[in-house]
């Protein structure tokens, strides 16, 4: 679904690292608001006695009084002893539901996605900010606001050069924060992280770095390569030899099973019309056919996002009755809901930055006589 950077243009990277915040307790605040304002704490009970278990997560509330992941929910019991709180059980089938619907509006920028956890992604906004990290910041916000106005959810958003950089960024500022570390201050910006901030980093590592006499990560850029080979074998010293210079190697993963097809482009600055706007509908839809046909599928969701000039980001949605394979129905619908979009907004055709045609709920459909006819009877 992406126009594919190639590796040259690495150097120019703008990566996401997005992080939904204290997310099964913010998960319980979006269905009952009135745990925003007392400690909440959600808890994995073991059953054997009442009240064994460990703390998942909490809300900011409880983390004033020292609750914190993975305490034994005795001890956050105690810490907040003659405080109106509430302890909850952990529902994961309803975090789900909440982190699908807020991954789908990221994933819906129709641009390289990597879903990590339930909570976190990691999505290559390179061409979206013209590889410009103070358009990526105006972005940045507005993909947050976005988030918050479709479901509520606060997330803390990191922006750099690359993953790692973006992954410990989004760490800086929680909740509802914002860092954005741009490729000149990348460097800097990790010399002044500790080690067990970089990621995959953990206690045996950083016993091990400690037995060399390596206690900040500018020690690591100090030492000798052969030496951390040594101690730490291959992949993980040139890992950590990279890290402390800022680099990281490896590339967003999309998964091999998309749930969904689409294509964003940029439009022409110059040509705003109406004209321009279907050609570029047709040519998008000619190609989101093509990667549907080629892989046998019928859609059931369309959708339509549009970029403005002020990198606001306006999508809509339409579910089909039927399942389709028909390049004229995924045409028809989505030049329909541009002008809907387009009229309803009263977005002016020079705002309009970039378009994205993306379908979704896709259903396999090879080995049927023929896709559209399956579908058009
Ligand atoms: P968060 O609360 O920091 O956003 O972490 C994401 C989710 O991961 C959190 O809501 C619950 C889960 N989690 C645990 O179950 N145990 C843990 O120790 C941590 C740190 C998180
Ligand atoms: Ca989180």
């Amino acid at each position: 679904m992406n126009e594919n950077i190639s590796l040259n243009e690495i150097g120019k990277k703008i990566i996401f690292h997005i992080d939904f915040d204290y997310f099964y307790a913010q998960c319980e605040e979006i269905r009952k608001p009135e745990l925003r304002n007392i400690p909440s704490v959600v808890c994995v009970y073991s059953g054997r006695e009442e009240d064994s278990g460990v703390v998942s997560t909490c809300n900011y509330e409880a983390r004033k009084y020292g609750v914190k992941a993975a305490m034994p929910i005795r001890l956050a019991k105690s810490k907040l002893k003659d405080i109106e709180a509430i302890f909850l059980p952990t529902d994961m089938p309803y975090y789900h539901d909440i982190s699908r619907n807020a991954m789908r509006i990221i994933e819906n920028y129709g641009e390289l996605f990597e879903q990590v956890s339930v909570d976190e992604c990691y999505v290559d906004f390179t061409k979206i900010t013209n590889s410009d990290f103070d358009d990526a910041k105006i972005f940045a916000n507005s993909l947050q606001k976005n988030i918050k106005d479709k479901i509520k959810l606060t997330c803390s958003i990191g922006v750099g050069p690359n993953k790692l950089i973006s992954k410990i960024a989004s760490g800086v500022k929680k909740p509802n924060g914002i860092t954005v570390v741009s490729r000149e201050d990348a460097k800097s910006f990790i010399s002044n992280c500790k080690i067990e901030d970089i990621p995959g980093v953990g206690p045996k590592t950083a016993k091990k770095l400690e037995s060399l006499g390596i206690d900040s990560i500018s020690d690591i850029s100090n030492k000798s390569i052969f030496e951390l080979r040594d101690a730490l074998g291959y992949k993980t010293a040139t890992f950590l030899v990279n890290a402390s210079n800022a680099i990281d190697y490896s590339q967003i993963k999309v998964r091999g099973t998309s749930k969904q097809i689409g294509k964003i482009v940029t439009l022409k600055k110059d040509i705003a019309n109406f004209e321009q706007i279907n050609l570029t509908a047709a040519s998008l839809c000619t190609s989101v056919y093509e990667n549907l046909s080629n892989k046998g599928q019928a859609f059931r969701i369309l959708t339509i996002i549009l970029i403005l000039e002020n990198l606001q980001h306006v999508s809509f949605s339409k579910s089909l009755k039927l399942y389709s394979a028909s390049f004229d129905e995924l045409h028809k619908n989505s030049l329909f809901i541009i002008k809907e979009m387009i009229n309803n907004n009263s977005i002016s055709l020079d705002n309009i930055r970039r378009m994205g045609v993306v379908v979704s709920d896709l259903k396999d459909i090879s080995g049927q006589d023929s896709l559209v006819n399956y579908f058009e009877n």
